[in-house]
């Protein structure tokens, strides 16, 4: 008993709920809420796909990250240690290996969009602000092979320099002064943005629902949009989970997380698409831009701004940190996964991490210039990589974890590990979606997504 307690205390390194709020959102605030977030919702149909994305919130994602994070508190495990101990056969092999392998396919292509703030950041502070703005830099930057490279091996080696020298909690501590200060600016900028002339258009595009833009697409996108912006599927939370102290709220801390991270993705949807309209008179092809869209739109308003070289430094800086903690997490993540699997010391299992985020990563970079004939299924390699990790394998990884609770671990030991720290509230809601809602949607969602790239269904 006294052992344990002791082995308990030195796991749990959160100082209460505070802390761990911070940490998750730290790894849930990145690059999906500020560059994903608008573009997806600009494509998908703007209202209904913020409908979507908020009812998947409230249900699906919170489900998911209550589990996720209980199964990490009662294991003490990162995902394949708690899928073994429940365990042995292949399913349980296979649930843990696939929730652990989606941060090593994300965080090459991570890097290269990292590689992007980059840029427009230098370019920023050598005043192009007018250059940037202009309708054909972003596509004739991506382009240009030796470019979008160097760009992404600088934050590349940035993320994997941080994990070498061990300075982590450095640039943490850092991000917590960086994360405020981003909110504040994100809200001067969409100010500014939804009061042009003609932004209105777009502000009601992003909030109103139009029943008429709904496709099953849309339900696509916004699901793997969940799972990519709460940071579910990834192991992230099963290990976050595991540093818990028994006596935090699961529920509570949940809550909060799933409000600041939506928050900031409705923010920058509020940043970019009024401008779309306002600049580009929202016409259709403006707003199927894709993973460009925030490099077009964004500098379009700084360069209309009085001090928009000031705003365009200071938003590209805070980025860049934000997209910093979370690719930090996601190579970690992938580093304590071998260091725990195959045993090796932390350097070797780095340079493993290194080796394959410049193999991957290189392919993503180069797939719009160099390589651009290389594609599947009809996607760039960076849209394939997006697509794979995001509508096939954390999918996937999400039902291996509802098989583990409804068939392994048993809803009443989840319910008990919960109720550890206060009452479970929504015990209830909770049980029938794991046991019957999130798998029949898992299901259909994954299935249709695979037949419609395979060109079965149109969506
Ligand atoms: N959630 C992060 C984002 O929105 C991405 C991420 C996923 C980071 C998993 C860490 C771990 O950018």
């Amino acid at each position: 008993m006294e052992e344990n307690r002791k082995a308990e205390k030195k796991r749990s390194s959160f100082s209460g709920r505070l802390g761990y709020v911070l940490a998750v959102a730290g790894s849930a605030v990145g690059l999906g809420n500020i560059w994903r977030f608008p573009y997806l919702a600009a494509k998908y149909g703007g209202g209904i796909f913020l409908l979507v994305y908020l009812v998947l919130v409230v249900t699906f994602g919170y489900a998911l990250i209550v589990s996720e994070t209980a199964l990490g508190r009662m294991t003490r495990r990162s995902p394949i240690g708690a899928f073994a101990k429940f365990g042995k056969g292949l399913p349980f092999r296979f649930g843990g290996w696939i929730n652990a392998a989606v941060p090593l396919l994300i965080v090459p292509y991570y890097c290269v969009i990292g590689g992007w703030v980059c840029k427009y950041l230098f370019e920023y502070l050598r005043g192009g602000t007018m250059e940037l703005a202009q309708d054909a830099y972003f596509s004739t930057f991506l382009g240009s092979a030796g470019g979008v490279e160097g760009w992404f091996l600088l934050f590349a080696a940035l993320t994997i320099g941080i994990i070498l020298l061990g300075v982590e909690k450095g640039v943490e501590r850092m991000s917590k002064i960086m994360m405020p200060l981003l909110v504040v600016l994100a809200v001067f900028v969409a100010i500014y943005s939804v009061t042009r002339p003609g932004a209105l258009e777009g502000v009601k595009y992003l909030l109103i629902p139009n029943f008429s833009n709904f496709s099953l697409m849309t339900v696509v996108a916004a699901m793997g949009q969940m799972f990519y912006s709460l940071s579910i599927a990834m192991g992230v939370l099963y290990t976050y989970g595991s540093y818990l102290p028994k006596d935090v709220d699961i529920e509570k801390s949940t809550g909060q997380v799933e409000l600041f991270d939506t928050a900031i993705a409705v923010l920058a949807g509020l940043m970019v698409i009024p401008a779309v309209f306002a600049f580009s008179g929202g016409d259709a092809q403006a707003l199927q831009a894709g993973p460009s869209l925030m490099f077009i739109t964004l500098p379009k308003v700084f360069a209309s701004m009085g001090f928009g070289r000031f705003a365009g430094v200071a938003f590209f800086l805070l980025v860049l940190f934000a997209a910093l903690t979370s690719s930090i997490s996601l190579a970690e993540t992938g580093v304590s996964t071998f260091q725990d699997q195959l045993g090796w010391s932390r350097k070797k299992c780095t340079a493993l991490v290194a080796a394959i985020l410049l193999g991957l990563g290189t392919l993503c970079a180069l797939g719009y210039n160099a390589l651009d004939f290389l594609q599947v299924l009809g996607m760039d390699m960076l849209d394939f990589f997006d697509f794979l990790t995001n509508s096939v394998m954390m999918p996937i990884g999400a039902l291996a974890t509802c098989f583990l609770i409804t068939r392994a671990v048993g809803l009443n030991a989840i319910a008990q590990e919960m109720e550890l720290s206060s009452a479970f509230r929504r015990k209830r809601m909770y049980g029938v979606f794991m046991k019957y809602f999130a798998p029949i949607c898992l299901l259909i969602i994954l299935v249709s997504s695979l037949l419609n790239v395979f060109g079965v269904i149109s969506m």
